[in-house]
């Protein structure tokens, strides 16, 4: 049975309690609405964790004023049932009061790299994934935690937080998780229409592209950005938001693509905001 731990005091005594008994604590924070994307950031954790923590927090403070908090899907019945199916031994299920008490006024800030990409276009977004992941590792206290690239700038600010205020853990990253058809998984493709998820498809078939250019010795990021924007722009529900080639540690623009770069885009489809990102190595 997965152990259902509402408050961060009880998170805190059993992460102690499993701590003492000299065992190994791996975590995956999540916003619940579970998919194969989230199952194996889980199993990752599983093989290498003694005690597997989960969290489910839709957390508001990393949503805009006009973004997608009170429509974002949730299914706290179904989740359990997936996490018992990957012998996930606690869900950590906080209320926003537990998390956020009323009068709170703390918040975790990582500049630079938080202010380009979707930064830009969400103001305040990695404010709220800092502050919430802070509150999150001093709850569960975990060894290790595991994010999805599917979010590579969260990945990346993630490990600076974590590296530039010292906290006792690893950030271990997993790759992305995708349907058949390409589309990377994510809570939010309930959102699309059949038209706008056709149209969707693209992302995974520009960054492809890209990488395969890069593999013929294609080195100048704006002759990848010009190619995949033309294929973008051509589909009618498609919107592009940012489409950047970049260090994938720093996400500073690349003049040339050497090493490793992430090319990574946004796109809105119809209203809902699409990700999708590729490292490739030369
Ligand atoms: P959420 O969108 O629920 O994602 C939780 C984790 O799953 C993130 O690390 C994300 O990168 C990963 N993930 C999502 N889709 C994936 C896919 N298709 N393949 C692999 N991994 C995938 O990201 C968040 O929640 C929040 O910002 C959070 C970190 C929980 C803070 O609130």
């Amino acid at each position: 049975m997965v152990k259902v731990i509402k408050t961060v005091q009880d998170m805190q005594k059993e992460a102690d309690r499993i701590r003492q008994s000299g065992k190994t604590i791996g975590f995956v924070p999540t916003m619940g609405y579970l998919h194969e994307g989230h199952l194996s950031l889980i199993r990752l954790a599983r093989q290498r964790a003694d005690v597997v923590v989960v969290s489910i927090y839709v957390n508001p403070t990393q949503f805009g004023p006009n973004e997608d908090l009170d429509q974002y899907p949730r299914d706290f019945r179904h989740d359990e049932a997936l996490l018992e199916q990957e012998k996930v031994d606690i869900v950590f299920y906080p209320s926003d009061k537990e998390m956020y008490p009323e009068g709170d006024a703390g918040f975790v800030e990582v500049k630079g790299l938080t202010e380009s990409l979707c930064g830009a276009s969400r103001p305040g977004h990695f404010r709220g994934v800092t502050t919430i992941c802070t509150k999150l590792f001093h709850a569960v206290k975990p060894h290790f935690a595991v994010f999805g690239q599917k979010d590579a700038q969260q990945a990346a600010v993630i490990k600076r937080l974590v590296k530039d205020l010292h906290f006792d853990l690893d950030v271990v990253v997993g790759p992305i998780v995708r349907e058949a058809d390409g589309l990377a998984m994510s809570s939010r493709n309930t959102y699309l229409s059949s038209d706008e998820r056709r149209d969707a498809l693209s992302l995974d078939q520009v960054l492809k592209m890209a990488e395969e250019m890069v593999n013929e010795g294609e080195r100048n990021p704006a002759v990848l950005y010009k190619a995949m924007h033309k294929l973008i722009a051509a589909k009618p529900h498609l919107k592009i938001d940012y489409i950047s080639i970049v260090d994938p540690d720093t996400l500073e623009d690349l003049d040339v693509v050497e090493n490793r770069a992430l090319i990574a885009l946004a796109v809105f489809a119809g209203k809902t905001r699409l990700i999708d990102n590729v490292i490739v190595e030369v």
